[in-house]
């Protein structure tokens, strides 16, 4: 049995009657209306696949119905019906968009037909449209480069989710692309037209990552002057990004999770539940297992947010793809830069191959601007590029903290205090400055830790508080 609509236009009722009869029982529909007006307050109530009206009607007539389908722009087909003789109008209903005619009197087997035949044809259409977002899906990956297999499983994998509404946890190094993804993510998908909003979980202070997430009510802290509206509201419909999500506190998480569950929250100081409707993408450069096993992030939180795990592989894993990025990054800039152009000689290039790239593509990308920028020849060598690829392609430093040395050299025992006191007050705002547990970090015992602590003259920061 067919279900689809169908809507007959004719103001002798006589004609309705016989085509419902005929078109019911081909399993269609039917509904009917007795002029052009009426068939468009129809029109603009239900969905309708086709539409056979006559010409001449009172009030509103026929060629004012295929008018309305084609302005509207109405996945409906439109028939007409003529008398004898007025086949020239019906040719000019064909013009303005009608799909075929029907000469009065009507003949069973001709309105079957043609009936099918507009159904068949409203069909490819449909699979059409289909087809060209398909095509403007794959365009919109155009910039995300990769031709490695690795990546062509990152983009089967995008293609296949985008369109879902599952959270997506995207892993990988700094630089190799989370943003862009989850991005591609977003516009790829139903809710492309509704906001992407990205939420830095590392950037924004403990205290106020919570007003900025769900919002706040006048008066909630000190300072609070006003009611504002967080970025999960602002996201409704649409997606929000939750960048560097293993950095949010415990009290945090335990908040984000409810979200997650109950999709609502409350606002900072608020009473109210706020529904919203946001699918959730996170991001992180760090281990979450590994976060999870040593009790900084919470297991529960974990899973729901590994629904759909996305593995960025670092640069130095698919390094096929660096003379393709090389091209997409020089296209990039070169149009910025009134379409210069350089390419990398083979040993400019030999070079880019051995290097480790720690900072993955965005080091890459910034090699690339850096090289259009400066370079003076159409052919860029290794006198063009920077000491550190040069070096770090030699000796194998890409595991090391990169630390440029100055032209003017560096006092050796300065610069490895100063590395040691930046490693210790990392571990130790990771710690909550509890010193077993940034001691375990740094591999030493608590005894020496609380010794450099000393020596260092090293602070617990005051707490903020707000309210
Ligand atoms: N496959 C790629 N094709 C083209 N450009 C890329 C690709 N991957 C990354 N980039 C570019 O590299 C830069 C860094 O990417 P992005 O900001 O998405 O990385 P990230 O993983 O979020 O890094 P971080 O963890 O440091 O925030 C951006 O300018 C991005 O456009
Ligand atoms: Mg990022």
């Amino acid at each position: 049995m067919s279900a689809h609509n169908i809507l007959i236009v004719d103001d002798e009722g006589q004609n309705r009657d016989y085509l419902s009869e005929i078109l019911s029982q081909e399993g269609y529909n039917v509904s009917s209306a007795s002029n052009g007006k009426d068939a468009i307050a129809k029109l603009s109530q239900d969905a309708f696949n086709v539409v056979l009206t006559d010409l001449q009607m009172p009030e509103l007539d026929g060629l004012g119905v295929i008018r309305y389908l084609i302005e509207n722009n109405l996945s409906c087909i439109g028939i007409i019906f003529t008398g004898y003789g007025s086949v020239k109008t019906a040719v000019d209903a064909m013009k303005l968009g009608a799909f075929d005619y029907i000469t009065k009197p009507f003949k069973a087997d001709e309105i079957k037909v043609v009936v099918k035949k507009a159904l068949d044809h409203l069909a490819l259409q449909e699979e059409n449209t289909y087809l060209k977002a398909q095509l403007k899906a794959k365009y919109k990956f155009e910039n995300i480069v990769g031709n490695s297999d690795r990546m062509q499983k990152v983009f089967s994998l995008i293609d296949k989710v985008a369109s879902t509404d599952s959270t997506v946890l995207i892993l990988g190094e700094s630089g190799t692309g989370k943003e862009l993804v989850a991005r591609a993510l977003h516009y790829n998908s139903p809710r492309s037209q509704n906001p992407f909003v990205p939420v830095n979980c590392g950037a924004i202070p403990e205290e106020l990552l919570e007003s900025e997430l769900f919002g706040h009510e006048k008066g909630a802290f000190t300072g609070a002057f006003r009611t504002r509206i967080g970025r999960f509201e602002l996201a409704n419909g649409g997606s929000i990004f939750l960048d560097e999500i293993s950095e949010m506190s415990p009290t945090l998480q335990v908040k984000l999770l409810r979200v997650i569950q109950e999709r609502e929250f409350e606002r900072v100081g608020g009473i109210k539940s706020i529904k919203t409707d946001v699918r959730i993408i996170a991001a992180t450069n760090r281990d979450l297992e590994q976060e999870v096993s040593e009790g900084r992030f919470r297991e529960d939180l974990y899973y729901r947010l590994n629904v759909i795990p996305l593995n960025l592989p670092p640069l130095r894993d698919r390094k096929e793809d660096i003379p393709l990025l090389v091209k997409h990054f020089m296209a990039k800039y070169g149009q910025e830069k009134n379409g210069k152009t350089v390419s990398f000689g083979k040993k400019a290039m030999n070079m880019l191959m051995q290097y480790k790239w720690p900072g993955n593509v965005r080091e890459l990308e910034n090699l690339v601007e850096r090289v259009l920028v400066l370079c003076d020849s159409p052919e860029a060598d290794l006198s063009d590029l920077p000491e550190k690829i040069l070096s770090g392609s030699a000796g194998d430093t890409s595991a090391l903290p990169q630390i440029d040395l100055p032209e003017s050299g560096i006092d050796l025992s300065t610069a490895v205090s100063e590395f040691e006191k930046s490693i210790i007050i990392q571990a130790l705002n990771r710690s909550n400055w509890v010193k077993n547990r940034a001691a375990k970090l740094l591999r030493v015992n608590r005894t020496t830790l609380v010794e450099k602590i000393k020596k260092q003259k090293l602070q617990k920061p005051a707490e903020v508080k707000l309210g």
